[in-house]
């Protein structure tokens, strides 16, 4: 069995790499990843060390290359977790968001048709179904809410959805789609909530909170991901599309004042900035089809789950202090300044 893996050196697809390595020792598992400002070979230093594992630098847009990469790999399952998917970077420059999740999306799937494939499996978010009302705590989202994203990026998002499904009708491509919630975990890059505020409170800075921090997301450990992705690719059914979420609403601020507490810093630090444009409200998913169908359910429980990202972070220090130079910095200054 031979995986192509997009991203595999971003947050979810290196934790997906390191989980599939891990728990089939037969399988290939094959890497493709241009290495943006958030992929990084550093967090694939162990994977290289793994007889089992390639990796290719090369961008999903880049048809040719793509082709070669699946004439000479033969993959029977392809995992396409390459995106832009930081949602205020997509606000400030939407176009690399649509050039990478949908064109790209339209690469890897063209290259499964010319080349044959057992699945195709999109790796969405749950952002494509918009927000929720703070005050309908009864509301979440399921497979058949509509798609009404707020942002570029959830609008990349569920374009691709929707070239995918049109790929499994027209073409039939045999294709899944998970919609999963808010991850966290080891190797995020810091520009998102979690380890952003777990790396200015061990450097003393301020904590960037959006408007009052009332939004609300629904948190899963990145690993829960990967199983439910793992679970998809072997027994889902094609055609269908699976959201993946552990009934996990917490407000930001809760967020960033339990990082507060456990890293024994004052909430003095925390400072209120303008609000995310568009700012989608709350975020909330139904597990109950992939539970049903295919026996998944989320294993790790959020102050486990939250303990053991905060201690990673701790005790990779050098992973992403060599992140947060360079581009990082440029990228904080435009996000941040003038807030
Ligand atoms: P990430 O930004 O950490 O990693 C993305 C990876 O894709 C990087 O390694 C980057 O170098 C690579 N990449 C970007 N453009 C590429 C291109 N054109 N060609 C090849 N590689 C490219 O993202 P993540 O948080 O790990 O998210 C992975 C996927 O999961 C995305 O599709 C995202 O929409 C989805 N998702 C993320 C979350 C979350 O909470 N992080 C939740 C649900 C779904
Ligand atoms: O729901 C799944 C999505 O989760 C994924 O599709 C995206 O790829 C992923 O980035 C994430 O999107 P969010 O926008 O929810 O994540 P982010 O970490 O950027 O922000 C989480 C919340 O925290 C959001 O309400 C905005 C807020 N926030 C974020 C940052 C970076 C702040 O208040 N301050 C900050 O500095």
């Amino acid at each position: 069995m031979t995986i192509i893996v997009t991203g595999g050196a971003g947050f979810i697809g290196s934790n997906f790499v390191y989980y599939m390595l891990e728990k089939y020792s037969n399988y290939r598992i094959v890497c493709i990843d241009c290495l943006t400002y958030a992929g990084n070979l550093s967090t694939l230093e162990k994977a290289f060390l793994n007889p089992n594992f390639k990796f290719y630098k090369t961008d999903i847009c880049d048809r040719e290359a793509i082709y070669k990469i699946f004439e000479a790999e033969k993959p029977n399952i392809v995992v396409n977790l390459a995106a832009e998917s930081h949602v205020d970077r997509s606000i400030d420059n939407p176009e690399v968001f649509l050039k990478t999740n949908i064109l790209g999306t339209q690469v890897l799937m063209d290259a499964c048709l010319k080349y044959g494939i057992e699945r195709y499996h999109q790796v969405s978010t749950d952002e494509v179904y918009g927000d929720l009302p703070l005050d309908k705590k009864d509301l979440l989202f399921t497979e058949k809410t509509s798609l009404k994203p707020s942002s570029p990026y959830s609008a990349s998002k569920a374009s691709a959805d929707l070239l995918v499904l049109a790929y499994n009708r027209t073409y039939g491509l045999p294709v899944t789609i998970s919609r999963c919630s808010n991850n966290y975990g080891p190797y995020q890059f810091p520009e998102k909530l979690i380890p952003l505020m777990i790396l200015n409170a061990l450097n003393e800075k301020a904590l960037p909170v959006y408007g009052k921090g009332e939004n609300i997301r629904d948190w899963l450990y990145v690993e829960d991901h990967c199983k439910a992705i793992d679970l998809i690719i072997h027994k889902g059914t094609a055609g269908e599309i699976y959201n993946v979420g552990g009934h996990n609403e917490i407000a930001n601020i809760d967020i960033v004042k339990l990082i507060c507490k456990r890293l024994e810093k004052s909430e003095k630090l925390i400072t209120y900035v303008a609000d995310r444009k568009g700012h989608d409200l709350r975020y909330a998913i139904d597990p109950t089809k992939i539970h049903k169908e295919l026996g998944w359910l989320p294993q790790t429980k959020f102050a486990d789950g939250i303990e053991k990202t905060i201690t990673w972070y701790l005790e990779n220090r050098k992973w992403w202090e060599a992140i947060i130079s360079g581009e990082y910095q440029n990228h904080y200054e435009k996000i941040y300044e003038n807030r």
